[in-house]
C-alpha cells in the first residue's frame, strides 16, 4: 500500500528534465514520472495544472492560461515555475502538504552548465523543500542506470537524447572525459515535423500532433514506407480544419537536417577523442539514452555512421533517474561521482 508517511526524511533522485520529470525514493524506486509542464492563469499566476493534466493543455488554452515549460534547453529558465512543479511533485509523495522534508536530494545536470545554472538548479531543489543539494551529471547517471561499468579504468560512450539536448559523453572512473551537449533533440525533431507539415502540405499542426506522428510512424532509415497516419490541422489560407495522411518517408525527410546534426556530433566527438578512449568504445559500443533513442532506425544509423556497434539501453526515458537512484541506495560507495568542481575538468567540444 501507498504510505505517504515512509517518504519522510527520505534521501531522493530528481530528473528535472526539459519534457519530463522523474523522481526515485530510496528504497522504493521511481514514484514521479510525469511531463514537466505547468498551466498557469496569467491573471493571477495561480497554478492551474502541472505534469499529466497540464500537457493536455497544450494547444487547447484561452488566451488567458498558459502552458509553461520551465525548462529550456536542459537549462531552468523560469526558477519560479520550475520549483512550483518539483513542490506539486514532492506534495504527492509527502506527508504534509504544508512542510516538506527530504534529506538529500540529488538533481541530474547537463555537463556544461554555468556556475549560475548550477547553483539554480541546487537552489530549485531546496527552494522545494530538500535539506542538502547534490549535483550529478546527467551522461553519468544515465551510464549507471545502464549499468555501463563506469568505475573502471575503461571507457563508454553514452549519447543521452532528450527533450531539449543531446548529450554526449565519453565517461571513465566515475567522470566525464570528453563531452559535448548539443541543443538539437527531441522536441526541435517535433518542431521539424510542425515546419515541414506546414511547408509541404500547407497544413498548421500543433505540437502534440506532431509528436504523436514522430512517435507512431518517425524512422530515420527507409523501410516501413507503407506506414502512415491522418493528422488534422488548419488549413494556411483558408483557415479552415483539414485531414492529411503523412508517411513514413515524408516523416524521414522532415527529420533529416536534425538527425544528420546529431550524428555529426557523436562522430566529431569520436574523431576528436584522445585514441585510448576510442580503443574502449570500439570494444564496447555506444549507448543511446532518452526519449529520443526510442526514435525508429536512429541506432542502426549510428552505428553505420560510426562504425560502432550501437545499443539502446532498457527503458531509455528512466535510465537518468534509475542512475541517479543507484547513488542513493550505494551512497558511500558511489558519493565521489557527484558534481565536483575540484575535479579536474573535462574536455568540453
Ligand atoms: N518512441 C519515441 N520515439 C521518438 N521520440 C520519443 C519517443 N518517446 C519519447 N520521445 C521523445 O523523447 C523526448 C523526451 O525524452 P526525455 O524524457 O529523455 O527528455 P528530458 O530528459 O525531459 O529532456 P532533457 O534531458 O533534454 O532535458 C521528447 O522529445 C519525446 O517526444
Ligand atoms: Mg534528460
Amino acid at each position: 500500500m501507498f504510505n505517504p508517511l515512509s517518504y519522510f526524511g527520505k534521501d531522493i533522485g530528481v530528473d528535472l528534465g526539459t519534457a519530463n520529470i522523474l523522481v526515485y525514493v530510496k528504497g522504493r524506486g521511481i514514484v514521479i514520472n510525469e511531463p514537466s509542464i505547468s498551466a498557469i492563469n496569467n491573471k493571477t499566476n495561480q497554478i492551474l495544472a502541472v505534469g499529466e493534466e497540464a500537457k493536455k493543455m497544450l494547444g487547447r488554452t484561452p488566451m488567458h492560461i498558459s502552458v509553461i515549460r520551465p525548462l529550456v534547453k536542459g537549462v531552468i529558465s523560469d526558477f519560479e515555475v520550475a520549483q512550483e512543479i518539483l513542490r506539486h511533485m514532492l506534495r504527492k509523495i509527502s506527508p504534509s502538504s504544508s512542510f516538506l522534508n527530504f534529506q538529500k536530494v540529488i538533481i541530474g545536470i547537463p555537463s556544461n552548465l554555468t556556475e549560475v545554472e548550477r547553483k539554480s538548479a541546487e537552489d530549485v531543489v531546496i527552494a522545494a523543500g530538500g535539506n542538502k543539494a547534490y549535483l550529478v551529471e546527467e551522461p553519468v547517471a544515465a551510464a549507471l542506470g545502464a549499468n555501463l561499468p563506469i568505475e573502471e579504468a575503461t571507457s563508454n560512450m553514452i549519447v543521452d537524447i532528450g527533450g531539449g539536448t543531446t548529450e554526449i559523453a565519453i565517461i571513465s572512473m566515475g567522470g566525464v572525459v570528453v563531452s559535448k551537449s548539443l541543443k538539437i533533440a527531441g522536441d526541435e525533431l517535433t518542431s521539424d515535423i510542425v515546419k515541414f507539415v506546414k511547408d509541404e502540405f500547407k497544413l498548421i499542426i500543433g505540437e502534440t500532433t506532431a509528436e504523436e506522428i514522430k512517435i507512431n510512424i518517425g524512422s530515420v532509415v527507409p523501410g516501413g514506407e507503407k506506414i502512415e497516419m491522418s493528422a488534422r490541422g488548419r488549413d494556411v489560407s483558408s483557415g479552415l480544419p483539414r485531414e492529411i495522411i503523412i508517411r513514413g518517408s515524408h516523416v524521414r525527410a522532415a527529420l533529416s537536417k536534425s538527425v544528420k546534426s546529431i550524428v555529426d556530433s557523436v562522430r566529431e566527438i569520436i574523431e576528436t577523442a584522445p585514441p585510448e578512449l576510442v580503443g574502449d568504445m570500439l570494444k564496447h559500443g555506444i549507448y543511446l539514452s532518452g526519449g529520443g533513442a526510442l526514435l525508429r532506425g536512429l541506432d542502426q544509423l549510428i552505428e553505420k555512421e560510426t562504425a560502432v556497434s550501437t545499443k539502446i539501453v532498457e527503458e531509455p526515458l528512466t535510465c537518468v533517474v534509475r542512475g541517479i537512484g543507484s547513488i542513493i541506495e550505494n551512497y558511500s560507495k558511489l558519493k565521489y561521482i557527484l558534481d565536483n568542481p575540484l575535479r579536474p575538468k573535462e574536455i568540453i567540444l
